[in-house]
Order: structure tokens, then C-alpha cells, then sequence
């Protein structure tokens, strides 16, 4: 049987001018939960958005929030972005030290939040075995986080490849993923697209999103 890939728009690519309308359009279409890139400005050289905008999204949508931290210091953070919303949390290795990052999990899965561990292209996937056994997903970039638009990076695909042998949860995609790149990531063993300028850059969103789940 052929496996479900899932579809996570993520919202960096949208004209927030139209923000509401853009997630009522994709939700209608089917995906399966937003990607929320929160970026600080120090463990990446961009910014983004926070709290304020992701409760204004989750009165709008019924789909659930995925924030993905590409911040320092993230345990500061995350009760505020459970708070506002987000039921799934995304936390970069290279914020965080094994042990807090197992208290942490313990601690948001007795409150229902699905817990991923994500990966920067140039990190060894040794640095996350440790934690795999806590993890929900795993997301693995294939840019290096900061912008929306980026190429996708082909030397991850043997990353997940390698994570593919070893973990048989849930492999995220981030960056990059589009017709051409989603088909390698899939084939290589993710099941979740996390795609921003190919969906919502598309003239027909729609199609795109088709593309992207029918993926083999
Ligand atoms: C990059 C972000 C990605 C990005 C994906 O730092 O983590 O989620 O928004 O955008 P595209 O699909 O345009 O590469
Ligand atoms: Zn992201």
C-alpha cells in the first residue's frame, strides 16, 4: 500500500496582507497541519513573526499549528507559543542540550503537544540519536534555515536516507520542496512535506498541493 504523505504548508511565502484568506484556501484544500517558521533573528539572520500573529491564526483555522523554533533559548518560549495555539513543537538540536530537550518532551507530551527534533544540513544526525526514542518527528532541513525560496540542498538526502534505516516515525522535509525535489525526499523515506514558495507562489495553489501529495 502506497504511504500517506502529509502536507504542511508553511506560511513564510504568503502576502500576509491576505494572510486569513490564504489558510482558509489551504485548509479547504486538505493539508494537513501549518508549519509556523519562528525565526529570531540570532540562531538564524532573518525574523519572522510570533505570538500575536499565531493567536490571530489559530482563531481562524481548525488545522493544528506547527511552530518550528529556529530561535535561541527556546525553552523561554514555548509555553507561549502552547498558549497561543501551537500543538506541535519543533526544537533545533543545535538550541538545545539532549537532556533538556528529553525533560522538555516528557513534559509536553503529558500536555498532548507532539514534540519534533529538527537538524541544520551541516549537523550530524549522530547529535539527534539520543533523543529519536522522545521525538513524534523528526524534521530534517535541506536549506539552511532563514529564508523561504531557498535550493534544496541533494547532499540531505542521504541524511534521510541514513534516519530512514534507523527511525520509523514520522521524517519532516523543510526547504526546497517542490515537484521535482519532493519525489527524492519521499523516495529517500520522508512522509511529511513542509513546502512554503512552491505552494503559495503557485498561480494554482491547488494543483500544487495535489502535486505534492501524490508524491512516490
Ligand atoms: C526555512 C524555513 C522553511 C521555509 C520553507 O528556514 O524553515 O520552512 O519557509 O520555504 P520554501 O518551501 O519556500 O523553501
Ligand atoms: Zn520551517
Amino acid at each position: 500500500m502506497q504511504k500517506r504523505i502529509k502536507i504542511a504548508p508553511s506560511i513564510l511565502a504568503v502576502d500576509f496582507c491576505n494572510l486569513g484568506a490564504e489558510i482558509k484556501m489551504v485548509e479547504a484544500l486538505g493539508v494537513d497541519f501549518l508549519h509556523l517558521d519562528i525565526m529570531d533573528g540570532h540562531f538564524v539572520p532573518n525574523i519572522t513573526y510570533g505570538m500575536p500573529i499565531v493567536r490571530d491564526i489559530r482563531k481562524i483555522t481548525k488545522l493544528p499549528l506547527e511552530a518550528h523554533l529556529m530561535i535561541e533559548n527556546p525553552l523561554k518560549f514555548i509555553d507561549e507559543f502552547i498558549k497561543s495555539g501551537c500543538s506541535m513543537i519543533t526544537l533545533h538540536i543545535e538550541t538545545i542540550t539532549p537532556l533538556d530537550f528529553k525533560k522538555t518532551a516528557v513534559n509536553l507530551k503529558k500536555q498532548g503537544i507532539l514534540v519534533g527534533i529538527s537538524l541544520n544540513p551541516p549537523t550530524p544526525l549522530i547529535k539527534i540519536i539520543p533523543v529519536l526514542c522522545l521525538c513524534d518527528y523528526v524534521l530534517i532541513m535541506t536549506v539552511n534555515p532563514g529564508f523561504g525560496g531557498q535550493k534544496f540542498i541533494d547532499g540531505c538526502l542521504e541524511k534521510i536516507k541514513d534516519l530512514r534505516k534507523i527511525y520509523k516515525g514520522n521524517i519532516v522535509v523543510d526547504g526546497g520542496i517542490d515537484d521535482k525535489t519532493a519525489p527524492m525526499a519521499v523516495d529517500a523515506g520522508a512522509n511529511i512535506l513542509a513546502s512554503g514558495s512552491y505552494i503559495f507562489r503557485s498561480k494554482d495553489p491547488k494543483a500544487a498541493i495535489e502535486v505534492l501529495r501524490r508524491t512516490i
